[in-house]
């Protein structure tokens, strides 16, 4: 018998194959909770990859006998444990100076996140600092961000700017980002660029001049170097409104720019209609989304990306209506909206487990949200999310026999080998 296809990994062993991949998946993001439960199982399995890209995958003696290993290729038994897709995190700040921990008491005891921000902190106080420190020492603090995500699973993370506020600096934490793009051990990075994340102290009277920078100055620079790929904005009441969020967002998509929006966080108001209206990639938060724009985004692309892990940090209850957006057709996804003050998380395993038990979601649910449906928010879902022959081969090998146990296992370190591109990154 010949064993044509050459791999040069290959994973056997696997008791239980969560591959995420359903019959449709490259038609659009998945709706409803037939499909959003479908984790794609195969029992028994096995994932072979060349020069970092899948070539076979399912049951284990089939695979065997498709694939032939080469002399010096990498081998990994799973033992009979679960293997899962990489998680996909299509929501973080991780390019920041210091985190605000003070910020986490003072609210914990009464002081809520707009009245901190009112006063000087929030994301301005991380301004006034990220404003402050040189290129290397951000690459160097954001690199150790990155690679603690990569051992909590994540294999492709987005990240935005956001606490620059100016050109110099938004663009300074681009070009962190462009740095580490590629570096081994670390997650594949989608940049954004939110310039709008907050006014700067410099614009708080004249705010429709700092939209004008961002329009005209920021993004057609960001773009003319390469550095962005999504733009982003925060659309919430007292910090940007509706109309100069379109402004944003479609000067970014006029750039070629794919489109994303902080909508309906914490008070909401018009930010996920705005999202469906200009087919916006997604639309992330929606802690406070109207039935107004649960029906917008149910008959747009638009992917809901939703952030539990954030309310849960800030202590609050209005975590996004999951079940109900899900019912009517939203196409869901999860991400840990990681940043410097209102979650220092970046464990896609702990925020599965939030999503679960304040979302009332079943785990297969919050795999698929954190896989494919994610990708789909990134717009990538030719390459990553789910295991398939042609895709990039991003898998995780747990310490658990199914993914129930790690999220059933909050906190814990279930992720025993973490393979990327093909490779072992951490094991
Ligand atoms: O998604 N909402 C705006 N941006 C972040 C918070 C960033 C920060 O507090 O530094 C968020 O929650
Ligand atoms: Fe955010």
């Amino acid at each position: 018998m010949t064993h044509p296809i050459a791999c040069d990994l290959l994973v056997d062993g696997i008791g239980r194959l969560y591959t995420c991949h359903r019959p449709g998946d490259e038609k659009g993001p998945r709706r409803g909770p037939d499909a959003l439960s479908d984790v794609g199982l195969v029992e028994d399995a096995a994932v072979a990859a060349y020069q970092g890209e899948i070539v076979a995958v399912g049951p284990q003696d089939e695979v065997h006998r498709a694939v032939r290993l080469l002399p010096g290729g990498a081998y990994l038994d799973a033992g009979g444990r679960a293997v899962v897709p990489g998680f996909v995190d299509p929501h973080t700040h991780a390019v920041f100076g210091r985190s605000r921990p003070e910020e986490f008491g003072r609210r914990l005891v009464g002081e809520s996140y707009q009245s901190i921000a009112a006063s000087g902190g929030g994301i301005r106080a991380s301004v006034r600092d990220f404003r402050r420190r040189d290129r290397r020492e951000l690459v160097t603090l954001t690199r150790g961000r990155l690679r603690e995500a990569l051992r909590s699973g994540t294999t492709t993370i987005e990240v935005k700017s956001g606490y620059g506020l100016e050109l110099e600096a938004e663009l300074k934490a681009l070009r962190v980002l462009r740095d580490l793009s590629g570096e081994s051990g670390l997650p594949r990075i989608v940049p954004t660029c939110l310039a709008a994340h907050e006014f700067p102290d410099e614009y708080r009277d004249r705010r429709d001049a700092y939209v004008d920078l961002v329009c005209e100055t920021i993004l057609p620079q960001a773009v003319a170097e390469g550095l962005a790929e999504r733009v982003d904005v925060f659309c919430e009441p007292g910090v940007y409104t509706v109309e100069q969020a379109r402004r944003v967002l479609s000067r970014g998509m006029e750039l070629g720019l794919d489109a994303c929006i902080h909508a309906d966080e914490l008070e909401g108001g018009g930010g996920s209609e705005l999202a469906a209206e200009l087919g916006a990639a997604s639309a992330d938060h929606l802690g406070a989304i109207a039935p107004e724009g649960i029906e917008a985004l149910a008959a747009a692309p638009t992917v809901g990306v939703l952030l539990p892990g954030t309310i849960f940090s800030l202590g609050l209850d209005r975590f996004a209506p999951a079940r109900t957006m899900i019912e009517a057709g939203v196409a869901v996804a999860l991400a840990t909206d990681f940043n410097p003050g209102s979650n220092y998380c970046s464990s896609i395993p702990l925020t599965m487990a939030i999503a679960c038990t304040r979302m009332h979601l079943h785990p297969h649910e919050t795999l698929v949200m954190a896989t494919i449906q994610a990708a789909w928010a990134l717009r990538r879902p030719d390459s990553v999310g789910s295991l398939r022959v042609g895709k990039r081969c991003d898998l995780l090998v747990l310490r658990t026999e199914t993914i129930d146990e790690l999220v059933q296992h909050m906190g814990a370190d279930e992720i025993e080998t973490v393979v990327q591109d093909g490779r072992i990154v951490a094991d």
